[in-house]
């Protein structure tokens, strides 16, 4: 398989500048999309052929086909022609392009022993026998077929999988658009596609790879990670996930799995085949995941709870590495909390996990939640012994040494409100806000006005995902290069 970066620029020099610049990060190709191209000439195609023609590839795509500029149906004959005639390794021409044109095409290509594309862009989602029928019909116009197409869940990448698996004896290429599609992208060399299209000076297509991601999947090998939930609001784990994976030069890449709660159980049943090696997983599927998996771990057992699936060879295990980034950041941060009082906000899963630890550590916990009996359920669920107050009992009932915010309140985007009164903080210690972005929360900020300390969740959320690296790949977490990712996305 080659990857191909592919490029968008306005101008023919700029086009050959960022190309030079993708073959020298590794890239065997460059797609030139001559329809970005702010006035496409045939000059432009010879520059562009004489510099870089031997590793490249001429598309000119028609506004209805997805192209960025309308270039006339002559013009755009014209300039294919001239393509077919330059030293371009491939040239993409339409399906939809008459038959003749598509013949002369064919036929010049071939004379210059040049190898044509015949591609076929979906606007809408299509039924994998459609798909496989367009395909077949590119094939039988092109050395090369490709057809994109979007794609809304991933059963339906995964049915994009299955064809791609019965076409691997033809040249081809089979793309599901979106970010439910990216698995198809994942799977290019694993499925024998001809060429992945990867993101050359820009993103021209939703759910194209960066360019790092692709050449890191080149292998047959290429397995995928990834994180499981819905709606997945912005998580910084896939930043942090992918920098891991570059750092220690794994073929592997991390996705998101927006899945319908009816689908889960046959997405994991579906999985392995599919190469999925691990899995976060966040809201609102911790509990659920948790009962669809061969074995849990310890902690995960214990909260009934997973945000980390390990998959091998058909078999699941859960287990919950939100405990030990909870505590193992305690003790970075030098907390003991042995006969100590802490006060944790919320009644979910996060809040849960928080509680576990909390307990094992030895301090004495409080649960408040603004629906009671969500924070009743979660002392429940506990032999120790947990307070219960409600969120405006908190000042009262202080000092605390530990205030935990446990629940989605100040994350960026949402109405900025504290979960607990402010006026607890005159009587708290140190403050823990899970939430990590802003770095900086509502919570934290009204904490500093009164000169308390605190962190928010960002080293618990690196030091839960080193943990999960580590278990879905064998080999130690690179901690400095997803912290580094951790803080240029919260940047
Ligand atoms: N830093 C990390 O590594 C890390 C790890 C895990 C989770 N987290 C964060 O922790 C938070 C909670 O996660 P979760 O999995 O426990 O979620 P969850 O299961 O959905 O629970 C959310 C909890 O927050 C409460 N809540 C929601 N909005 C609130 C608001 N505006 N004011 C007061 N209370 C509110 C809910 O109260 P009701 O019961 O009344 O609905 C519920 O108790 C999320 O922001 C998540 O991103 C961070």
């Amino acid at each position: 398989m080659h990857v191909a970066a592919v490029i968008a620029a306005g101008t023919a020099g700029e086009a050959e500048q960022q190309a030079r610049a993708c073959l020298r990060r590794g890239a065997d190709l460059v797609e030139f999309r001559i329809d970005a191209l702010r006035h496409p000439t045939a000059g432009d195609l010879k520059r562009l052929a004489s510099a870089l023609g031997p590793r490249a590839i001429a598309t000119l795509r028609s506004p209805a086909q997805g192209g960025f500029r309308g270039v006339d149906r002559d013009a755009r004959h014209a300039l294919l022609l001239e393509a077919c005639r330059l030293p371009f390794r491939y040239v993409d021409a339409e399906l939809t392009t008459d038959a003749e044109r598509l013949a002369e095409y064919a036929k010049l290509a071939k004379s210059r022993a040049k190898d044509l594309i015949v591609s076929h862009h979906f606007s809408a989602p299509a039924s994998p026998e459609e798909v496989g029928g367009i395909l077949d019909a590119c094939l039988a116009q092109g050395r090369v077929g490709k057809v994109a197409v979007p794609v809304a869940t991933v059963e339906e990448a995964a049915a994009l999988v299955d064809l791609a698996r019965d076409r691997s004896s033809s040249r081809f290429a089979l793309v599901g658009m979106g970010a439910a599609g990216m698995l198809t992208r994942a799977l290019a060399a694993d499925t024998g596609q001809e060429i992945q299209y990867a993101t050359g000076n820009r993103e021209t297509a939703a759910g194209q790879l960066g360019l790092d991601a692709a050449l890191r999947v080149r292998s047959k090998d290429a397995f995928v990670l990834g994180i499981l939930g819905r709606p997945l609001g912005h998580s910084f784990s896939p930043e942090i996930h992918e920098a891991a994976l570059q750092a220690v030069h794994l073929p592997g890449v991390y996705l998101p799995f927006d899945v319908a709660e009816a689908s889960l159980e046959s997405f994991l049943s579906t999985a392995d085949g599919l190469h999925v090696r691990g899995l976060n997983v966040t809201i609102p599927y911790k509990e659920k995941v948790a009962g669809l998996m061969d074995e849990l771990d310890g902690d995960a057992e214990a909260l009934e709870a997973v945000n980390t699936v390990v998959l091998h060879e058909g078999w699941a295990k859960g287990h919950n590495t939100d405990t030990y980034g909870f505590r193992t950041s305690l003790r970075s941060l030098g907390l003991r909390l042995g006969g100590r009082r802490v006060l944790v906000v919320g009644a979910g899963g996060a809040a849960k996990a928080v509680v576990h630890v909390l307990l094992r550590e030895g301090a004495e916990v409080a649960v408040a939640n603004r629906t009671a009996v969500r924070a009743e359920a979660l002392v429940d669920a506990f032999d120790d012994d947990v307070g219960l107050l409600a969120p405006e009992e908190a000042p009262r009932k202080g000092p605390w040494d530990l205030l935990v915010n446990a629940t989605p309140a100040g994350t960026a985007g949402m109405e900025a409100v504290l979960p607990v009164p402010e006026a607890v903080l005159d009587r708290t210690a140190f403050v823990y806000d899970l939430v990590y972005n802003p770095p900086e929360t509502p919570l934290l900020a009204a904490a500093k006005r009164r000169g308390v300390r605190g962190t928010n969740g960002l080293e618990m959320l690196l030091q839960q995902a080193a943990q999960s690296f580590e278990l879905w790949t064998g080999k130690s977490a690179p901690y400095e290069a997803m912290r580094r990712a951790a803080w240029e996305a919260a940047a």
